[in-house]
C-alpha cells in the first residue's frame, strides 16, 4: 500500500546553490530527480511502518527530507503528524503536505523542542547514519524523550555486515562512502544500531533488511516509478559533473555491496525508565 507521490519535481530543493561536486549525495540525488533517499528504498520503508503501526498515533518525524515517508504516514491517518527538519526549503516543501496534522518545524532532531512524553511513535529514516557517535546517542536519546512509556522508535539506517567485521575494514568503508557522499556517512553494525538504542532504553521488537541498491536500475524503478527513474536517467546523462558524483557513489556502494546492508528496526521505550 503505498500514497501517491505529490512531491512536487520543481521543489526548491534544498542546497540548490551549490556545486555538483561538493553538494551532499542526497541533495545531488534529489536534484536529479530521486525523491527516495533511503538505503533500503520505499519497499523497507512500507515494512517499517506496518511493523510501527502509525494509524490513530501521535508522530514526530525526524528528518523527513523531501517527504516522501510523510505522505506515506499521513496516507495511514496518523491522529497527527509533526516533522523536525533542519534544512529549511525541506521543511517548507513538506509543511505544505501535512496541512491538517500538525506541522514541519525547522529544527535539529536532537533538539526539537518538542514536549515529553508528547509522541506514540518517532520514525527516522536515513539520518542516524549520518552523524558521529556524540550526534547519533545525543538524537536517540531526545526520541526517548518524547516517546511515552511504550511508544515506538522506527528507524531505517545504513549498517554495516557481518557484525564481527574488523574495525579496519569498519573505517575504511566510512571512509569510502564520506568521500563519495560527502557526508559524515558512519553506518553501524546491527548489533552495533541495537546497542545505541538499548543504552537509551529502547528495547528492539524487530529488525528487517534490504539490500543496499540505492542506485540500482530495479530499486530506482521501483522507488521512483518508471517515469520518475526515466527522468532521473536522462538527468544524470545530461549532466556532466553530476553524472560523475553518481556513477562515483554507485561504484563506492557496488564495491562494498557484501558489506553493506539496508535495515530497518522498530524499538519500543521501556516501561521502567
Ligand atoms: C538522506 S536525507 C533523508 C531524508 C528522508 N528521511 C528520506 O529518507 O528520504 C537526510 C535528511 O536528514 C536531514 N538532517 C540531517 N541531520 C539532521 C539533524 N541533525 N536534524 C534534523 N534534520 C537532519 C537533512 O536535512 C536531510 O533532509
Amino acid at each position: 500500500m503505498a500514497a501517491r507521490d505529490t512531491t512536487d519535481s520543481d521543489l526548491p530543493l534544498p542546497l540548490a546553490n551549490r556545486h555538483d561536486d561538493v553538494v551532499q549525495g542526497h541533495w545531488l540525488l534529489a536534484r536529479l530527480g530521486k525523491r527516495v533517499l533511503r538505503p533500503g528504498g520505499a519497499e523497507l520503508t512500507y515494512k517499517l511502518l506496518a511493523l510501527a503501526d502509525v494509524t490513530a498515533c501521535d508522530v514526530v518525524e525526524l528528518a523527513p527530507g523531501l517527504g516522501r515517508t510523510a505522505a506515506e504516514i499521513i496516507y495511514r491517518r496518523p491522529r497527527s503528524y509533526i516533522g523536525v527538519e533542519q534544512d529549511p526549503d525541506a521543511a517548507r516543501a513538506v509543511r505544505s503536505m501535512t496541512l491538517g496534522y500538525g506541522d514541519v518545524r525547522v529544527a535539529k532532531a536532537a533538539d526539537t523542542g518538542l514536549p515529553d512524553a508528547s509522541a506514540d511513535i518517532v520514525v527516522g529514516e536515513a539520518m542516524l547514519t549520518m552523524q558521529g557517535d556524540k550526534a547519533k546517542a545525543a538524537i536517540v536519546a531526545e526520541a526517548a524523550r518524547l516517546l511515552r512509556p511504550g511508544g515506538r522508535y522506527a528507524i531505517h539506517e545504513l549498517a554495516l555486515t557481518p557484525d564481527e567485521l574488523p574495525e579496519d575494514v569498519k573505517t575504511d568503508i566510512r571512509q569510502a562512502l564520506a568521500k563519495s557522499i560527502k557526508v559524515n556517512a558512519r553506518p553501524l553494525t546491527i548489533a552495533e544500531w541495537r546497542q545505541l538504542l538499548a543504552a537509551r532504553g529502547l528495547l528492539v521488537d524487530h529488525i528487517e533488511t534490504a539490500p543496499m541498491a540505492l542506485l540500482q536500475p530495479r530499486r530506482l524503478i521501483s522507488d521512483e516509478g518508471i517515469l520518475g527513474a526515466l527522468r532521473f536517467a536522462k538527468n544524470v546523462l545530461i549532466q556532466r559533473d553530476a553524472r560523475r558524483r553518481v556513477l562515483h557513489m554507485r561504484r563506492t556502494f557496488s564495491k562494498h555491496r557484501d558489506r553493506l546492508t539496508a535495515v530497518a528496526i522498530v524499538a519500543h521505550k521501556s516501561d521502567e525508565r
